[in-house]
């Protein structure tokens, strides 16, 4: 039996101000992409609010960022209960006063033949990928208009504008989590706010390291995962991160309603 594989140590994220002062929530900041917009955010110097469903995960991760002098807090929330992002909301405007940016990034897969799958499945991957992401941008709209200025970045997936068989329900959500950027984007616009999407392909992640591991050679299934990419590798986590801190950034004040995709150009090929 080959040896199972472990996730790559996430690198130092650049230091600098880019964040300073700004005030960010981000909802599924327990692990992976989530985790690393905590550490690529805290260190441009963002004052953050994080939640995860997995709240002492969440709690474990802005400790270990406000051990090192940075301001992380964590509350558990549950992206599918509109309540508990409302809370997240209060929580920022009471201890900051305001809402910079919001980064919905909770997601789930759930990948199930179309006929066989169950009412409970379909309603889950709804309920966290698309109406997770709308709860968050109600909860922290009215402050943003209020603010006159905010910025919303959506992480959705190259599964928002294409189709991979074997992926149903995932890519609907995903479509209408591109849908709803470009719909509040235009709708918010005129109020000073830009609501924008960041689409990642095949990232580095333990969900993905975990799917490897159920092969029996691990590494030769990571190896085809990377040679179906132009570069020859998939994403890591902090590639994602570093687009989010662009769009977050005041680096972007003219880009709403869009899209960046972040796969090595792979959706770009018709064929291998
Ligand atoms: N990893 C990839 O290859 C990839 C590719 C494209 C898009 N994405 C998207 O990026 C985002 C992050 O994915 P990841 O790969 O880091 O996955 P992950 O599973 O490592 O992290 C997702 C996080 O969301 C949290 N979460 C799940 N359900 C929740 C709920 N109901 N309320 C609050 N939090 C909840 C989980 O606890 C977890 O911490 C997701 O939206 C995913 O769809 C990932």
């Amino acid at each position: 039996m080959a040896e199972p594989l472990t996730l790559p140590p996430v690198p130092e994220p650049p230091k600098g101000e880019r964040l300073k002062n700004k005030v960010v929530l981000l909802t599924g900041a327990a692990q992976g992409i989530g985790e690393a917009i905590v550490a690529t955010f805290a260190s441009q110097q963002a004052k953050l609010i994080i939640s995860d469903i997995q709240g002492e995960k969440v709690e474990n991760v802005a400790a270990h960022w406000r051990d090192q002098g940075f301001d992380v807090q964590a509350i558990k929330a549950d992206v599918s209960a509109q309540q508990d992002l409302h809370a997240m909301a209060k929580l920022a405007v009471e201890h900051h006063g305001r809402i910079d940016v919001l980064v919905n990034c909770a997601g789930v897969n759930v990948f199930r033949d179309p006929l066989e799958m169950t009412e409970e499945d379909w309603r889950r991957c709804f309920a966290i990928d698309l109406d997770g992401a709308w709860f968050g941008c109600k909860a922290v709209l009215p402050q943003m208009i209020e603010q006159g200025i905010g910025s919303i970045i959506n992480i959705a997936s190259t599964h928002s504008s294409h189709i991979i068989p074997g992926c149903f329900p995932y890519p609907v959500a995903k479509h209408g989590l591109l849908g709803l950027t470009r719909a509040l984007g235009i709708e918010y616009a005129a109020k000073g706010i830009r609501v924008n999407a960041i689409a990642p392909g095949y990232i580095e992640t333990q969900l993905n390291v975990d799917y490897w591991n159920g092969f029996a050679d691990p590494q030769a299934e990571r190896q085809r995962a990377f040679d179906l990419h132009p570069p020859r590798r998939i994403g890591q986590p902090m590639e994602v991160a570093m687009t989010a801190v662009f769009l977050a950034s005041d680096e972007a004040p003219f880009i709403n309603a869009s899209c960046i995709t972040i796969d090595g150009g792979r959706s770009v090929m018709y064929h291998d």
